[in-house]
């Protein structure tokens, strides 16, 4: 079997020229939609990100603000940048982009974003939204993770879905979101003893365990369909998933590239839920 490559890129650009539609619709009714990234301290990573989540961004309309500052601020002096920006009417989306330095408390951050503002989807109050399948933000990887799946026609109802990782932003709130897709979910994780034995009983594998080459073909089952989460920099320079890409070509239906795969949906949900925080506002 061939897999089939399910193009990540392609997706967003298809999405993002529809969220440009609408953000001139909004324009024209004297919104403009506002993100706010919040950066504390230099990780290169990071900053790498934000670049992405910049010019996505610029190209929809949405109107991007950085606001970069050195890794000694304290938490106090976080807290009210945050506090300003909830009180902001031109600010949509805040975004503080983790990790943060080890002296500031990622719970008391996150809780002090107002929920109404939270385009990552984070705040318990949206996490236990998300948890009951009422509408929120979604977290950004795990709603384009379902919208791949979705685009590529596979079905979910009923599938069995195994999501190695259980991360708080990827591989926990990905198996939720699947489940309320109805499919049987099963989470593995470090301390799963015989991995592949689960890993093979998956039609829907979600690789997010952050390893380079982690799982190869002794883990698939033929003809599952594969999303490789991982973004990980080999020696090389060279990006590359969780997976073992030619493994996955000779025996997936399904799989999504790195890069070019879950990345670029990523930062378009993220687009997506600035987009629908600034369409609530103006209701
Ligand atoms: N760092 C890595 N991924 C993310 C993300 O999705 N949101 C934030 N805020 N920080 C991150």
């Amino acid at each position: 079997m061939t897999a089939s490559i399910i193009s990540g890129k392609e997706l967003a650009q298809e999405k993002r020229r529809q969220l440009a539609e609408e953000v001139k619709g909004l324009k024209e009714q004297g919104i403009t939609p506002g993100l706010t990234i919040i950066l504390v301290g230099d990780n290169p990573a990071s900053l790498s990100y934000i670049k992405g989540k910049q010019k996505a961004s610029e190209e929809i309309g949405v109107a991007f603000k950085l606001e970069h500052f050195s890794e000694k601020m304290t938490e106090e002096e976080l807290l009210n940048v945050i506090e300003t920006y909830n009180e902001d009417d031109s600010c949509h989306g805040i975004l503080v982009q983790l990790p943060l330095p080890e002296h500031i408390s990622e719970k008391a951050v996150i809780e002090k974003i107002s929920p109404e503002k939270d385009v990552d989807g984070f705040h318990p109050l949206n996490v236990g939204q998300m948890m009951v399948g009422q509408d929120t933000f979604l977290p950004c990887t795990p709603a384009g993770i379902v919208e791949m799946i979705k685009s590529a026609g596979i079905e979910i109802s009923g599938k069995h879905v195994v999501v190695v990782g259980r991360s708080n932003i990827v591989g926990k709130p990905a198996g939720i979101l699947l489940l309320n897709e109805h499919a049987t979910v099963t989470y593995c994780h470090s301390r799963t003893p015989n991995l592949k034995e689960m890993t093979r009983q998956a039609d829907i594998l979600i690789a997010a365990v952050g390893k380079a080459n982690f799982i190869t073909g002794d883990h698939l089952k033929e003809g599952a369909a594969v999303i490789d989460v991982g973004v990980n920099r080999l020696d090389t320079g060279k990006l590359c998933g969780d997976v073992v890409f030619e493994d996955a070509m000779n025996k997936a239906s399904h799989i999504t590239p790195v890069p070019g795969g879950v990345g670029p949906m990523t930062i378009t949900m993220l687009a997506h839920n600035v987009v629908k925080s600034a369409k609530k506002s103006a209701v």
